[in-house]
């Protein structure tokens, strides 16, 4: 039995502006309101695990210990066909300049890293999203999402953030980038993550 969520203000453990304006938007027609990590001044732990899930366990964990409320966090990354699921857990790393992230780099790294595999290369990909609601007293429930798609090359929109501008979602023409964010959302890994959020600790 999933455990619910009581309360309209729920603390998710991102720094992330990009997820942190996802989650919000997907949650706010069940009326519940969203504060950022950032606004709780929170630290950002390290992310010492190698998996999607154990990541969002130490986010989670550590905000619900810091905060005593329960607290969301969310974990995510693409992972390439052609490079064996690359860059997966070190999907922002990847973006990593040591004075800020630059996407731009990370985009034309996974490129050139496809283009390296030959023509015949896939250029097929997944977002994937693991998100974790723990509890002060160490509960927590899973939730996990996925948006298969194929990367594209020149990178395209202006919407969205980290690899939307490369990423086309499976059946669709426009970049994650360039469709609106309503749309994106409904098709999201991230949404789809949320749904499962909803209906786990919201629903009857
Ligand atoms: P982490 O979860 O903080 O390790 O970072 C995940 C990284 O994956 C982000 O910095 C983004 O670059 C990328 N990412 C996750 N979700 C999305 C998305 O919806 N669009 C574009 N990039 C994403």
């Amino acid at each position: 039995m999933t455990r619910k969520f009581q309360g309209d203000r729920l603390l998710v453990a991102t720094h992330n502006k990009g997820k942190l304006t996802e989650i919000s938007e997907i949650l706010a027609p069940f009326g519940v309101a969203v504060v950022g990590a950032a606004e709780m001044e929170l630290p950002e732990p390290e992310e010492t695990e190698d998996t999607f899930v154990g990541n969002a366990r130490i986010k989670a964990h550590a905000a619900a210990k810091a905060t005593g409320l329960p607290a969301l966090s969310d974990d995510s990354g693409i992972t390439i066909d052609a490079l064996d699921g690359a860059p997966g857990v070190y999907t922002a790393d990847w973006a990593e300049t040591g004075n800020g992230r630059d996407f731009m780099m990370a985009m034309t790294r996974a490129n050139n890293e496809i283009a390296a595999k030959g023509p015949d290369a896939p250029r097929t990909a997944q977002f994937r999203c693991t998100l974790v609601i723990a509890w002060p007293d160490g509960h927590d429930e899973v939730f996990e999402g996925v948006m298969p798609g194929s990367l594209v090359w020149p990178i395209r929109g202006d919407a969205g953030f980290g690899y939307d501008p490369m990423f086309v979602p499976e059946g669709r023409e426009l970049t994650c980038a360039e469709m609106p964010k309503e749309e994106k959302n409904k098709i999201s890994h991230r949404g789809r993550a949320v749904a499962q959020f909803v209906q786990g600790c919201f629903g009857g």
